[in-house]
């Protein structure tokens, strides 16, 4: 199966896309962690992509298009994979439909997760994630289970993001709307769109999220 989970920064795209992970075995690909990664191994293109999200804006469509040609060819892909954080362009969606051709792949939903703008800042600005396995927690809607503890592998340290600043939140909102919603319409056409309500608890967007890739 191939899902595209979109929505805007905050929207919980990589909570759900961690859990799906865990629970149905497909493999999360998130543009961000590996920009992130790619940022702290100070490579060539972590070098050219650092600027770019300090400031909030997005890293160019070359970049991105060419890690996930080169990620959605490697053998753990090949029982499915969940897309966070990627199309984020028009111009990207059109060399996703390539690639997926080339590789006789089928994109099974996109599923938008409607939140609030209010509530995404709030969801930035409580945000953290393991240091070691990055695992997502937020200061009050998503704790471990015991205090300072990561639920996954037990490490006891955890990091924020430096672009989750109000400033630049507020930058990367301006993005999603002027780049990526425009996105939408693209893939309503082709009658792939599903939207789930976003703004519901953690557990019941699951819900809402399993019983659209049932259908
Ligand atoms: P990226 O890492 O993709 O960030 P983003 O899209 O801004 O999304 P986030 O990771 O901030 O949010 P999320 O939806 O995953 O929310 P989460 O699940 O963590 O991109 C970062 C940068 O990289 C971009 O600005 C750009 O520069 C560059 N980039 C990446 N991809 C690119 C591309 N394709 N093209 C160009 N540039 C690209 O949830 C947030 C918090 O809320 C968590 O703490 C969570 O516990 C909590 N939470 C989640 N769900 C709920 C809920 N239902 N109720 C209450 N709390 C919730």
């Amino acid at each position: 199966m191939i899902v595209i989970l979109f929505g805007p920064p905050g929207a919980g795209k990589g909570t759900q896309a961690q859990r799906l992970e865990r629970e149905k075995g497909l493999v999360q690909l998130s543009t961000g962690d590996m920009l992130r990664a790619a940022v702290a191994h100070g490579t060539e293109m972590g070098l050219k992509a650092k600027a770019k999200m300090e400031a909030g804006e997005l890293v160019s469509d070359d970049i991105v298009i060419g890690i996930i040609r080169d990620r959605i060819a490697e053998d753990d892909c090949k029982n499915g994979f969940i897309l966070d954080g990627f199309p984020r362009t028009v111009a990207q969606a059109e060399a996703l439909d390539g690639m997926l051709k080339e590789q006789g792949l089928k994109l099974n939903a996109v599923v938008e997760m409607k939140v609030d703008d209010n509530a995404l800042v709030d969801r930035i600005a409580g945000r953290y994630t393991c240091a070691k396995c990055n695992a997502g927690y937020h200061d009050t809607n998503l704790k471990p289970k015991v205090d300072g503890v990561c639920d996954e592998c037990g490490s006891t340290e955890f990091k924020r993001r430096p672009d989750d600043n109000a400033e630049t939140v507020a930058k990367r909102l301006e993005e999603y709307y002027a780049q990526t919603a425009p996105v939408l319409p693209y893939y309503a056409e082709k009658g792939v769109l599903r939207q789930v309500d976003g703004m519901a608890s953690i557990d019941e967007v699951a819900k809402q999220i399993d019983a659209v890739l049932a259908a």
